[in-house]
């Protein structure tokens, strides 16, 4: 007991320590920052006594994740997502602003060149599945359309595997970009997501193993909306009822987000489902 109160008595100094060799910078906000990541981290192991071999496994774990990032594979963003991390971050700087359109994590799959596509085009190049009709409009918080508002839009073919992931798809595969016409409105055509699960063969699917976690994603469409003059969106739509809609590996779903394809009635579209769904992007921030 006297031992491990010294102990802590000398990691207190040891903390002050660190602190002043870190936190006198002329960059205020790194103060703040690196001062109560620091404060965070030593209490943590002062907090739980942590052990030379648990330490070890920390290490090694941020170890292999630093090294599974490679080319696309984007282990650490990963990891931020899986812990919730990403979606905190997103939660703090992207407050719903006057009905505007929530947004929802990037994910390690984004990929910044999709190909320009027609109003009305498909993104699906490869790929069996029920095929959809995504259309609507992008307006801005007074209902106003917004012409020329650009969609850049990614999901994972019905093999469960995004483009960048597997060889075997066309590199662009569910992927594109489209400006809306005058009027606000876009339309385009791709096979209705379907569910599937994060990496798993990495340091992160170990993470989920270890805490009983399965690596599910439920099944939604990554937009980033943007146009000028406005605060650009990066958002996810996820379909409502999906079995893994409560339990996402990377806590990404809001309320909002959810939408509901409808079964395609009208004989003139050659199309299975039908999704409606308008963006609504904030004016510029006063910030
Ligand atoms: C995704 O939806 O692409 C994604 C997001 C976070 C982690 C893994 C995948
Ligand atoms: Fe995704």
């Amino acid at each position: 007991m006297t031992q491990i109160n010294s102990a802590q008595a000398a990691n207190a100094l040891l903390l002050n320590q660190v602190i002043a060799a870190y936190s006198r910078t002329d960059n205020a906000r790194w103060n703040v920052v690196i001062e109560s990541l620091l404060r965070h981290l030593h209490g943590f192991v002062n907090e739980v006594e942590l052990r030379p071999e648990e330490w070890w496994t920390a290490i090694d774990f941020l170890t292999r994740t630093g090294q599974a990032c490679v080319g696309p594979r984007q282990e650490f963003i990963l990891l931020s997502d899986a812990l919730g991390l990403s979606s905190a971050v997103d939660n703090l700087n992207n407050a719903s602003l006057a009905g505007a359109t929530e947004s929802a994590v990037t994910g390690p799959f984004y990929v910044p060149h999709s190909p320009h596509i027609e109003n009305g085009g498909s993104i699906a190049l490869a790929g069996e599945g029920e095929t959809v009709l995504i259309r609507g409009r992008v307006l801005d918080t007074a209902g106003h359309p917004i012409s020329a508002a650009e969609l850049d839009i990614w999901h994972t073919s019905p093999n469960q595997l995004y483009a960048v992931q597997d060889k075997n798809q066309p590199e662009m595969n569910f992927r594109g970009k489209l400006r809306t016409r005058t009027d606000g409105s876009f339309a385009f055509h791709t096979i209705k997501p379907i569910a599937y699960p994060v990496p798993v063969d990495g340091p992160v699917g170990q993470l989920l193993n270890k805490g009983g976690r399965h690596p599910m994603r439920p099944a939604h469409i990554h937009f980033i909306v943007s146009a000028p003059g406005y605060q650009s969106v990066t958002t996810q739509l996820f379909t409502r009822g999906d079995e893994f809609i409560d339990s996402d590996a990377v806590f990404g779903v809001k309320d909002s987000l959810l939408i509901d394809y409808q079964r395609n009635t009208d004989r003139s579209l050659a199309v299975d489902w039908v999704l409606d769904h308008d963006f609504v992007l904030a004016g510029p921030s006063a910030g």
